[in-house]
This record gives structure tokens, sequence and C-alpha cells, in this order.
């Protein structure tokens, strides 16, 4: 099988040629991302796989389809920038449904405590052989309310984290988790108490920009943000507002509104065009990383596992467990109704 990978970098050639020796695939990697203008080298591919910036909308799908393209390897979870329903009757879409909750819950916990305890200010003065302490103080993280946002995989393993820490628990999800006991609360409510906000849910029409001016007018005074799940849950330019206003007291930022065309990317030495982005790293209470959290060897390792399984599973059988839905988004409840094939 003729596999054609994009937006690809060196750590995900390497697991993928670790994982896939031997098993009877073909890869082609490409660092470019895939767009409309670069669609062209899937050419000959049976299948192509990609990952959260690609484009994948209705003219990249009609021309796949054309050059003989029969299904699309998402190695990542989420699949906003994938048009599901376009694909229905000509691509498969699988993903990666879960490789390691633990790695994202891990650099949100990372993040926050680097961000509450300055060091990353501390680690560069004592490079500089500075070791003052003046503005160098945190605070505890025992006995704050966290609110999280999003009670799936990651969700959970934030919280039993957050909960190894002493910290008091608030939750909000649009699908509660019964077994998960009395943590759920309106989102108003999450927002109104919590000192600590960390977001761990999708992307979609529903969680788009639920970080707002009106939202964050709701907070807590100093309250802090992480979001490790995807940028545009967060409305960039009120957050900015937020913070030069001192309502929001952090920002611990994995992802970013419009990280497509800077993230991944070393732009050290350029002219960064994004002013929203630029000021906000410029902040001191503002921590970036590019979309790293999921970015640890385990990881790396079940990503290529499971895409690779996906493959074979659907080129031995015609359906594969991981497939999308292309219709009502509920991919449990339409994998059993479905009887395992879509189309
Ligand atoms: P999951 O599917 O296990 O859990 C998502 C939860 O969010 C579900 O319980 C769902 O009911 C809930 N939800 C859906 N819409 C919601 C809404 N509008 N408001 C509140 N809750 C809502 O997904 P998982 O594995 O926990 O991943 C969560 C997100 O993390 C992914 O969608 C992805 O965007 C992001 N992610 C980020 C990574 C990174 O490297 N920064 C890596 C992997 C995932």
């Amino acid at each position: 099988m003729k596999i054609t990978f994009f937006d690809t970098k060196p750590y995900d050639r390497a697991s993928f040629e670790h994982i896939g020796a031997d098993r009877g695939f073909a890869f082609k990697f490409y660092e470019s991302r895939l767009t409309l203008d670069t669609v062209e080298l899937a050419k000959g591919a049976d299948s192509v796989c990609v990952f959260v910036n690609d484009t994948v909308d209705a003219p990249v799908i009609d021309r796949l389809y054309e050059l003989g393209v029969r299904s699309i390897a998402l190695r990542c979870a989420g699949y906003n920038n994938v048009d599901i329903a376009h694909c229905f009757g000509k691509l498969h879409v699988f993903h990666v449904p879960a490789y390691s909750p633990y790695a994202v819950a891990e650099h949100a916990m990372a993040m926050l405590l680097t961000s509450v305890r300055r060091i990353h200010k501390a680690y560069i003065r004592t490079r500089d052989f500075n070791f003052s302490l003046n503005n160098l103080t945190g605070f505890d993280l025992h006995g704050k309310t966290v609110g999280v946002v999003g009670t799936g995989r990651i969700g959970r393993a934030f919280m039993d984290i957050c909960r190894g820490f002493g910290m008091k628990i608030l939750a909000y999800d649009m699908y509660p988790n019964a077994e998960l006991g009395d943590i759920y609360v309106p989102l108003e409510q999450l927002f109104r108490q919590s000192d600590i906000i960390s977001f761990h849910c999708p992307l979609t029409k529903k969680s788009y920009h639920m970080v707002n001016a009106d939202s964050i007018a709701q907070m807590k005074k100093g309250v802090m943000l992480v979001n490790t799940s995807r940028g545009a849950l967060i409305d960039a330019e009120a957050l900015l507002e937020g913070i030069k206003a001192r309502r929001i007291g952090g920002a611990c930022l994995d992802v970013y509104e419009e990280e497509a065309d800077i993230f991944f990317q070393d732009y050290s030495g350029h002219i960064l065009s994004d002013d929203v982005l630029a000021r906000l790293i410029s902040m001191p209470n503002v921590i970036v990383t590019s979309h790293q959290a999921f970015l640890t060897e385990e990881a790396l390792n079940n990503i290529a596992e499971t895409t690779l399984q996906n493959l074979e599973q659907f080129t031995a059988n015609g359906w594969c467990d991981n497939e999308l839905c292309y219709r009502c988004g509920n991919i449990e409840q339409c994998r059993k109704a479905r009887n395992k094939k879509c189309f």
C-alpha cells in the first residue's frame, strides 16, 4: 500500500519508518502541508496521511479522489480540518482517537506549573547568573479550584493529576459522564468559580470562541487559562484585551487560532506578521508552545501504530474501527448503527 504523508517532520518519519518496517507499506514523506496547491503530490498514492493543519476541504477531497486516492489516514485525534461530510462516498477517513492522553494532560500541567511558579523567568535569570527572586512569587495550586472543560480522555487524565495536587475540581461537558461523580456544573458557574480553567473539548461550532469578551467578564479576576485543545476555542483578541485589562492572570497556550501558517516552523530571524500572537508572546504571564502537547515518544509510536493498523484493517475488511462518521458526527453510536461499513 502506497501512502503519501503531508506536513511531516523528522520525528514523524522516524516513528513511521520504525513501526511500519516490513509491513508491506511504501511511504512517501513530504514536508509541505496538504492544500489545493500541493495535492498533486498524492498522485499514485492509495492513501494520504495528514495532520492537524493540513487543508482537507471539498476541492482537495475532489482532487484526491480524481487522483485515485481512496482513504485519508489522520495521524491525530481532532478532525476539524477535514470536510467529513464531503468525503462520504469518496474517501474513507480514519483517525487516531487516543494515543496518549497523558502526554497532553501532563503538558497542560507542565505549562500551568511553569507559569504559576515563574519557571520560564527563573530559567533565563539563572543562566545569566541573576539569582534574584524579585517578582518570582507564585501561588500554591493546592486548594485552588480548577475548571475542566471537556471530560474525555485528556480531561480525565488532567483531573487525575490535579487531584494529586490537592485541587478542587469543577467540570463542564456537553455529555457528562455519570461515572465521574458530582463534578459537573453549568459552564457559566465553572467560569465564575474557577481559579484555573483548562480546555479539553474538541473544536466545534458550539465550542468556537467559548472564551470571548463576555465569558472573560464572567471569570474570576486573575484566572489562569490553559488551552491544549484547539486554538479557536479562545478568541485571541479578547484574550489579549483581558490580559491587558489585568482580568486574566495568565495564559498557557499550546494552540492558537491562527497557528496553521506559523506553528511547527522556524521563524526565528523573521518578522512575525501576526500582531496578536506577537503581543501575546511579549506578555510576561503568557506561555506559548507550538502544538507540542502530544510530542512524547510513547505518543508518536502509538500514533504510527494505530494509523497503520487503521489502514491494515480497512484493506483486509473494507471497514475500520476508527473510521469517522460522515453524517451524524456521533462516531460511537453510528458505528453500531451502520454495522461497521459506511459506504
Ligand atoms: P475525547 O473525545 O476523549 O473528549 C472530548 C470531550 O469533550 C468529550 O467528553 C465530549 O463530550 C466533550 N465535548 C464535546 N463538545 C463539547 C463542548 N462544546 N463543551 C464541553 N465539552 C464538550 O477527546 P480527547 O482525546 O480528550 O481530546 C480532547 C481534545 O484535545 C481534542 O479534540 C483535540 O482538539 C485536543 N488535542 C490536542 C493535542 C495537542 O497536542 N495539543 C493532542 C490531542 C488532542
